[in-house]
């Protein structure tokens, strides 16, 4: 199955002169689905992990799946002041913007196996910044899994020490 026949470009969403990558055809297919979370789990299937994060809020959509198919934990990184027990908080440049990401204080704990999961790796902003809290926490980050990468953009180079792997680059 060719993943990327499910990803639809809008041009100029959010904003004039970007490119945007609608994942909602592949989610709404649940073959896609499937294929989608079988790319994603073949690199890391037999690795030990205990705590999925997943990125508010396109890093929901597969990272809850993920985690459930890694008998691991999920948790939410979010935007915010959305999370309501004590929290840290990291700050970054987005593709368009800037952003700050949080996550409980006691989500991970000291030398837990992690994997990190987004929809897009763009920039790399933030999944730095969620590599960055995950570590203050002590976690140890085994991957960080994207549903699609958008290689132009050299978000690798903000990631270089971590184990980073895409199902869709374009
Ligand atoms: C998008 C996308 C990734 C991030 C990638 O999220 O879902 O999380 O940008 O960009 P970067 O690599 O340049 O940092 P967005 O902040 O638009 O929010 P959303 O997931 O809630 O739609
Ligand atoms: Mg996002």
């Amino acid at each position: 199955m060719v993943l990327n026949e499910y990803v639809r470009d809008i041009q100029d969403f959010p904003k004039p002169g970007i490119g945007f990558k609608d994942i909602t055809p592949l989610l709404a297919d649940p073959k896609a689905v499937k294929a989608s979370i079988a790319q994603l789990m073949s690199t890391i299937k037999d690795k030990n992990i205990d705590k999925v994060v997943g990125i508010e809020s396109r890093g929901y959509f597969l990272g809850t799946i993920l985690a459930y198919e890694l008998n691991a934990g999920f948790v939410p990184v979010r935007k915010p002041g959305k999370l309501p027990y004590s929290t840290i908080a990291a700050s970054y440049d987005l593709e368009y913007g800037q952003d700050t990401l949080e996550i409980h204080t006691d989500a991970i704990k000291e030398g837990e196996c992690v994997l990190i999961h987004d929809d897009v790796l763009a920039t790399g902003g933030t999944a730095s910044a969620v590599c960055e809290l995950v570590e203050k926490l002590g976690g140890e980050i085994v991957q960080c899994n994207f549903l699609m990468e958008l290689s132009f953009l050299n978000g690798r180079d903000k990631l270089s020490q971590y184990n980073i792997y895409a199902a869709i680059n374009y």
